[in-house]
């Protein structure tokens, strides 16, 4: 979920914004029709009306939509640009899109159902031989110096402000992988590629790599940092790497358990794996340094387990958890009941109106109760 002054950031991120404003010029022929996949705010809808399209169909689930309506009507684009208040994957277009554009990434492309609402559009909603924008993004790694950033400098920031011991804390911190600033990092090997993500031919959301890096800037270095770098169509492109401007998506630092002195020349091997799971990435980062006298230092690290979880919540999801009635809940059971697609929230409201001690409370819950049913389909 995006705040609205979310949005307006992605907006004013100049550089990202001229690269999708120049891409669409170059791709929207006049009267094409164009999908705008998470249209957000509207403003690659209103791009491609700008350029030329005859219709934009803007598809997104999110209610920030209520606000773009009235952003595309004060820019007077409201009769060539239909809003679709669905996600892309449950929608039907009356005829496939010459040119699909989007940005459903992260800090990273890898992020929630980025890939496979692409996936799913592209096959379903633009035509043979449409453009894509954005056409790839590759990810790159790289060692960096991340002092400020590091789970332990953090523990012990706390720990000076508050006189309290938070060690415990700092394993369940370094399996959380987080923005990185272009002024908390400090490179200390060259970047190597780990994945290119072909739009028009990408299937599978999981990345999975291993390279070898060499160290070149000695002293402390504290984990990976990873960025993409996109080309939106040929000749268009621009770069989240850690030399560049920071972009609204900075780059994502995985620690390593504790900072690690490193000398110049010594190899570092990752394997790097990443695993969309219900609609998070699970991701796995092993390090293994070789320095040149040979020592060994290895670390296998997962954003399994990298937040808290309470006991009696992992009890609920085992095979033999006995769970309790629904007592206190019939009222919920009785309007789940009325739910049949012809009865509306004032219809059920009447009917349960006696259980519930009145319509007007009636009407709260089975309205409360909607809200989240359908929620859960977007
Ligand atoms: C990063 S914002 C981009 C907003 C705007 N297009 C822009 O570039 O400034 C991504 C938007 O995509 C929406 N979204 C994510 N997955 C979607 C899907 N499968 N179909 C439609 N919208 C989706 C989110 O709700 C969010 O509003």
């Amino acid at each position: 979920v995006y705040s609205l002054d979310g949005y307006l950031q992605m907006i004013a991120d100049r550089p990202r914004i001229e690269a999708y404003e120049e891409a669409i010029r170059r791709s929207v022929f006049p009267g094409a029709t164009v999908a705008d996949i998470g249209a957000g705010s509207g403003i690659m809808a209103m791009l491609a009306c700008r350029h030329g399209a005859g219709h934009v169909w803007a598809i997104e689930p999110a209610d920030v939509v209520e606000l773009a309506r009235e952003v595309v009507r004060a820019n007077g684009m409201e009769s060539r640009i239909t809003f679709i208040t669905k996600k892309s994957t449950e929608v039907e277009l009356p005829h496939k899109a010459d040119v699909m554009v989007s940005d459903l990434r992260g800090i990273l492309p890898l992020h929630g159902d980025h890939i496979p609402s692409i996936v799913d559009a592209r096959s379903r909603l633009l035509n043979a031989g449409g453009t894509q924008i954005p056409g790839k993004d590759v990810l790159h790694v790289a060692i960096a110096r991340a002092d400020e950033l590091h789970p332990s400098s953090i523990v012990r920031r706390a720990r000076e402000v508050s006189g309290v011991d938070l060690s415990p804390v700092l394993d369940v911190l370094t399996r959380n992988w987080t923005k990185a600033k272009r002024e908390s990092l400090c490179l200390t090997s060259a970047p190597v590629q780990i994945a290119e993500l072909d739009y028009g031919h990408v299937t599978s959301p999981d990345i999975s790599a291993s390279v070898e890096l060499e160290i070149e800037n000695e002293g402390r270095s504290h984990g990976l940092v990873v960025w993409f770098d996109t080309e939106l169509v040929e000749g268009v492109a621009f770069s989240n790497a850690p030399d560049k401007p920071d972009l609204i998506y900075c780059r994502a630092f995985f620690p390593w358990p504790s900072p690690t002195e490193l000398r110049s020349g010594d190899r570092v091997s990752l394997t790097i794996d990443a695993r969309l799971v219900e609609g998070e990435y699970l991701w796995r980062w092993k390090t293994t340094i070789v320095g040149g006298t040979g020592s060994h230092v290895s670390f296998d690290q997962s954003n399994l387990g990298g937040s808290p979880l309470h006991a009696s919540r992992l009890r609920r999801h085992a095979s033999s958890y006995v769970a309790s009635p629904w007592a206190g809940k019939e009222i919920e059971i009785e309007i789940l009941r009325r739910i049949d697609g012809r009865r509306s929230n004032h219809d059920i409201a009447i009917e349960v109106a006696d259980q519930c001690g009145g319509y007007e409370e009636a009407f709260r819950q089975v309205s409360t109760l909607v809200d989240l049913l359908e929620g859960r389909k977007t």
